[in-house]
This record gives C-alpha cells, structure tokens and sequence, in this order.
C-alpha cells in the first residue's frame, strides 16, 4: 500500500511562500512511492489547488465547520473549500482541541458534514502526556475514536486517514517510540473491529504524527499497521520534506 505523507503547515507559510513551495515539491514528487498531501492556511488554498491541480500532490484544509453556512464569524464551509477544488480535510487537530476547545462530539459534528460533502479527512487524535501517565491511553483513543465517528457507516471510513498523534509528541522533538506506535496501532485497529468489523480494522489507514523527521521517518514508516505519517514542523523545509517522502 502506498504511505500517505501529510504536511500540516499549521499557522505558517503566506500564500507565495506555498507556491514556492509546491514549485520545488511538485518535480520531487513525481515518482514518489507515496500519497502527498499539503494543507496550508485557507486563503493559500486556491493558489496552491491551482498549482498543484496537474499533480499527484493532494491539497487539504486544516478545518472545516460543522454547519453548511450562516453566522459562524471565521468558520469556513465545505462549499467554500469545494469551490476552489479543496476536498480533503484535517479535523480533530490537537491544537485545536486545545486551543479552540474542540470537543469529540464538535469533531463527529465536523467529520459527518465533510462526509456528506465528499471529504476525504484525516481525523486526528490521541493521548495527552498525563493520560500516557496514567496509563489511560486505550481508553482515551477509544472515547475520542468511539465519540468521533459516532453515526458514520463503515463504508464511509475508506473516506478517513486515523492520525494517531500523541500530544505530547507534537511539536517537541519527542516522537513516541517505535514500540508505542506499534501498540497504538494495535489498539486503533481493535477500537475500529470493534465498532465496525474485522474487515474494517484490517482496511483502515494509520498514520503516525508527532515530531517525525527525516532522522526517524524510516523506521515509522516500517512499523506494522502504519501507514505514513503527518508531519508539522518538519514539514516546513521542502528539501526535508522531500527527504521524509523518498523514505516511503
Ligand atoms: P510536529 O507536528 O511534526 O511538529 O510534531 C505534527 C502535527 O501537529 O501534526
């Protein structure tokens, strides 16, 4: 199968620094043993869809809202992301669990309507430092996972990339040990047989997020049940993400 490589900007690059971007990715990528997507910040959105339109690279957004329109100040609609060729989203993102308060229920909220817009999503979750501690992980990705994709019918996961991201991997240079992801791996794959099907848990596509870089991207990618990886910081610097893509 082919890995997908994600590269979530977050709040960085302005619209001409994705297009610079995307100008020395696009030759890179051509014969890549890989999915690559690139969300950048809305308003870069339709540049880089322009530009990487004759592409394999796929172009996602970091959000969409639950609603389909009206008075939701700063939300975006999946209307809006279809009408410049945007059809892949990221929901569930840690930081905006944080930051923005997300919550499961807002997150199912949020996947239901990219599903019914034809969205291909890469749903983040995972464990807080503290949960790890307590050795609470299961049951954390078992409530986000259970509440998240609470109401979707199994044929609409083929629609979904699991992010597995722990959140005190993200952003601090810790990634989870390679016996740690296995195990998630593990544990997503059980949540999912037992919410849907064997056959379900055996087609699912798992990625790994947190602090993944062109030193440890090998070995992720050779771990068993994962299949790619979502990548932040690292993914700001073209020529290492590059390095990340050609380890797929
Ligand atoms: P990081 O971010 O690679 O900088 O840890 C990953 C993410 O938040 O998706």
């Amino acid at each position: 199968m082919k890995k997908n490589i994600i590269a979530n900007f977050k709040m960085n690059k302005t619209a001409d620094e994705v297009k610079a971007f995307l100008i020395e990715l696009i030759p890179a990528v051509k014969s890549a043993n890989a999915t690559v997507f690139v969300c950048p910040n809305f308003v870069a959105l339709k540049s880089a869809e322009e530009l990487a339109k004759n592409s394999p690279i796929i172009i996602g957004a970091q959000n969409i809202s639950e609603f389909t329109s009206g008075s939701h100040t700063g939300e975006i609609s999946p209307e809006m992301l279809s009408s410049v060729g945007v059809s892949t989203v990221i929901i569930g993102h840690s930081e905006r669990r944080k930051q923005n308060k997300e919550t499961d229920a807002g997150i199912n909220k949020k996947i239901l309507n990219a599903l019914k817009n034809r969205f291909k999503i890469v749903f983040c979750f995972g464990e807080t430092k503290i949960e790890k501690e307590r050795n609470a992980t299961e049951k954390v990705l078992k409530s986000q996972i259970e509440t998240a994709l609470s109401g979707l019918y199994e044929n609409e996961l083929k629609s979904i990339i699991f992010a597995y991201e722990p959140v005190w991997a993200i952003g601090t240079g810790e990634n989870a040990s390679i016996k740690q992801i296995e195990v998630a791996a593990g544990v997503i794959k059980k949540i999912i047989k037992e919410l849907f099907s064997e056959k379900a848990a055996n087609e699912c596509e798992i990625v790994y997020g947190g602090s993944v870089s062109s030193q440890n991207a090998k070995k992720i990618f050779q771990i068993n049940g994962i299949s790619g990886a979502l990548v932040g910081s690292a993914s700001l610097d073209v020529s290492e993400f590059i390095k990340i893509i050609n380890l797929a």
